[in-house]
């Protein structure tokens, strides 16, 4: 009887402290899934990132300061790197901001973009000034050795040439091309290998989805490959809407990117829920739509977006995260083109003074439905 009672009280005690480890494991689990933020939820698949502004940068905003050192570990600048920030005038160079945004990454150990060395829009006035293409690749060279050597080793990846396609695939008629005639792309490229061999080099381009576009970005590549200049990726920007593109349309892009041996970045993500009557045609930031400014239609939720919208928005994201997660081993990066609604550039563009919604964090900086949904799908596995 003793022993038996020995025994039994032994047993007991065992059951009891094997259901409190299986209770602990659970708890500890819960407490890992509760933490998850974008960064380590995705940690394994891909770079997540956020477009920073000058308040990021010279720390005025804390509050997304921390959101951006828990969420995200890649950075891109929204506009301090463009030609006519960077590179106002053909001997003056602007460093004050970029040293900022570089030990801005540095500081959280991240991956940090360069955006944008050759671009037709945001430009320095004196480049279009140029008539003859000798001095404007002695204007390249000199932008973009003293910028990509300058930052050797600390920018690790670079827009080196953006948007330079019609929506048709065919070449567009920037400053560059009219000036210096095509080979202005592969001579950026070459600039760049050689000022940073080891950095990332990229072309960055919206609509990227387009199959007449998409074609156009394969040419091109493989003309750079033909001529054994070092790319390595292709951003497609992924400014989209709650109706398209369609999964299918990226999917293929996607596969057509990175059968030519390239990275597939997502570099500017956002998607709006504003009205599009018109045809957007992307997102050429040239584009004018002052008639529809202050127009209530044009801006239905200048409050809260409502629950019918939150979900639209969580399933679209949904959707997008999942042929994301589908394609991880082709996909480097996913960068979102800002870290709140309220710093979106979408709330002035292409209409100014609405309010739109097309990031993961409401304006108080609360995760939204689209969030959860995401950090979901890795929950899930
Ligand atoms: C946008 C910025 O977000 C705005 O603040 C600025 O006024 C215009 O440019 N494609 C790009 C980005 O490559 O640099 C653009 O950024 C958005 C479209």
């Amino acid at each position: 009887m003793k022993i038996n009672f020995k025994i039994t009280v032994f047993l007991l005690l065992f059951m009891v402290s094997a259901i409190g480890c299986e209770k602990k494991e659970e708890v500890e689990e819960q407490v890992n899934v509760e933490t998850l933020t974008l960064k380590s939820a995705f940690s394994d698949d891909f770079f997540i990132g956020s477009a920073v502004n000058d308040n990021h940068i010279n720390g005025k905003d804390t509050l997304a300061l921390q959101l951006i050192g828990k969420e995200f570990n890649t950075l891109t600048p929204e506009n301090i790197m463009k030609w006519m920030n960077i590179h106002p005038e053909e001997n003056t160079f602007n460093y004050d901001m970029s040293d900022q945004y570089v030990a801005l990454g540095e500081k959280n150990n991240m991956h940090i973009v360069g955006h944008t060395l050759v671009w037709h829009s945001q430009l320095a006035p004196y480049i279009n000034t140029i008539s003859d293409s000798a001095t404007m690749a002695d204007n390249l060279k000199s932008h973009i050795n003293t910028i990509v050597g300058k930052y050797k080793g600390r920018i690790h990846s670079w827009d080196v040439v953006n948007e330079a396609l019609n929506e048709d695939g065919t070449l567009r008629e920037s400053i560059f091309l009219k000036v210096m005639g095509n080979d202005y792309i592969n001579y950026a490229f070459q600039l760049a290998a050689l000022a940073d061999p080891a950095a990332e080099l990229n072309y960055n381009d919206y609509n990227l989805w387009k199959p007449e576009k998409r074609a156009g970005v394969v040419q091109l590549v493989k003309d750079l490959q033909a001529k054994g200049t070092k790319i390595d990726g292709v951003g497609m920007q992924a400014h989209w809407s709650l109706e398209g593109p369609s999964i299918e349309d990226i999917e293929n892009s996607i596969l057509a990117y990175s059968d030519l041996g390239v990275k597939v970045m997502f570099t500017e993500l956002d998607v709006t829920v504003l009205p599009n009557p018109w045809d957007l045609n992307g997102a050429a930031v040239e584009q004018n739509y002052d008639k529809f400014e202050g127009d209530p239609t044009m801006n239905p939720y200048p409050n809260t977006l409502p629950d019918s919208i939150q979900n639209k928005l969580a399933k679209r994201y949904e959707d997008i995260f999942n042929l994301f997660l589908k394609h991880k081993d082709k996909i480097s990066r996913v960068t979102f083109w800002g870290v709140h609604d309220g710093q979106s550039w979408l709330n002035d563009w292409p209409i100014k003074g609405r309010t739109n919604h097309p990031l993961l964090f409401d304006r108080k900086l609360n995760p939204k439905k689209a969030y959860q949904q995401i950090i979901g799908l890795k929950k899930q596995n």
